[in-house]
């Protein structure tokens, strides 16, 4: 449960992508009850349907259509907010990650936030400047885990990407921040939980091997992350640029 609203948000317009589940999903609706108005888009719109509301507008968007994302931003007033949350986990190492599922994980997970930043930053400067912020991961240029090759590959590119818009932008009000979760409970995560069961031996074993795995031997909540994604997006973060956030209970000590 989100605690201590304070209406942080008010008058802000955030665009959050992937909001139909999980950390997108927990942003979306704690921007919304901090008093901003949410776009929330997603492939999923039966999911999206379930979070719409006065303050949450949702639409139907694939982060890898260009067009789409053109469409999407030049039809909406400026956002003081963009939340970048699309992704997807690639599992396995060098040897047997093939060009197809490398190239994937670039598309989702980088080229995304390039189409949306590339059209959605000449609005924000005109309209005075604005707040980002990327979901990356502590598998990245942070740190090495097991099989997450073209993942941990495609997450260290996020954080370029973060440094170079906060720094190119920095005299037109905008803000450019990232997000590094270790393991988070959502949708995808149990079913990256399934799988590995079923090589493990069974769901719950999965469950605990990526429990151990974080120092304080539990998985974070998707609401965990999404205080410090809302933090980032409003005034109180306002001296903070070009910023990681490592929310990974203790994974990084
Ligand atoms: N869950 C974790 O343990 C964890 C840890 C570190 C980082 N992350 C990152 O957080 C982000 C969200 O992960 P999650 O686990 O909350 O997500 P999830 O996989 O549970 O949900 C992802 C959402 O993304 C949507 N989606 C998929 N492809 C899309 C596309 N092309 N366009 C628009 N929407 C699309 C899905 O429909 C779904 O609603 C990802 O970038 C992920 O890499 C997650």
């Amino acid at each position: 449960m989100v605690k201590n609203i304070t209406g942080t948000l008010k008058g802000k317009s955030i665009l959050v992508t992937a909001a139909a589940a999980g950390i997108g999903k927990a942003v979306a609706l704690e921007a919304a009850q901090e008093g901003a108005m949410v776009t929330a888009v997603d492939i999923d719109m039966a999911g999206l349907e379930k979070i719409a509301s006065d303050n949450i507008t949702t639409m139907k968007l694939d982060v890898t259509d260009q067009t789409g994302i053109t469409r999407l931003v030049n039809t909406n007033e400026p956002f003081d907010g963009i939340v970048n949350v699309a992704g997807y986990v690639h599992h396995g190492s060098i040897l047997n990650c093939d060009p197809d599922s490398w190239k994937k994980s670039f598309t989702l997970n980088v080229d995304s936030m390039f189409y949306i930043l590339r059209v959605a930053i000449p609005k924000m400067i005109q309209n005075g400047g604005g707040s980002i912020v990327n979901i990356s991961s502590v598998v990245s240029s942070i740190k090495g885990f097991p099989d997450r090759l073209a993942y941990g590959s495609s997450k260290a590119a996020i954080l370029g990407l973060t440094k170079s818009v906060a720094c190119d932008f920095i005299n037109q009000g905008i803000r450019c921040n990232a997000v590094c979760p270790a393991t988070v409970d959502t949708p995808s995560w149990r079913q990256r939980c399934e799988e590995l069961g079923k090589t493990m031996g069974s769901y719950q074993q999965a469950r605990e091997y990526f429990e151990m795995r974080q120092p304080m031997k539990r998985i974070g909540t998707a609401e965990e992350v999404s205080g410090v994604v809302n933090f980032l997006l409003s005034d109180r973060g306002a001296f903070i640029t070009g910023q990681f956030y490592n929310v990974d209970g203790g994974t990084m000590i």
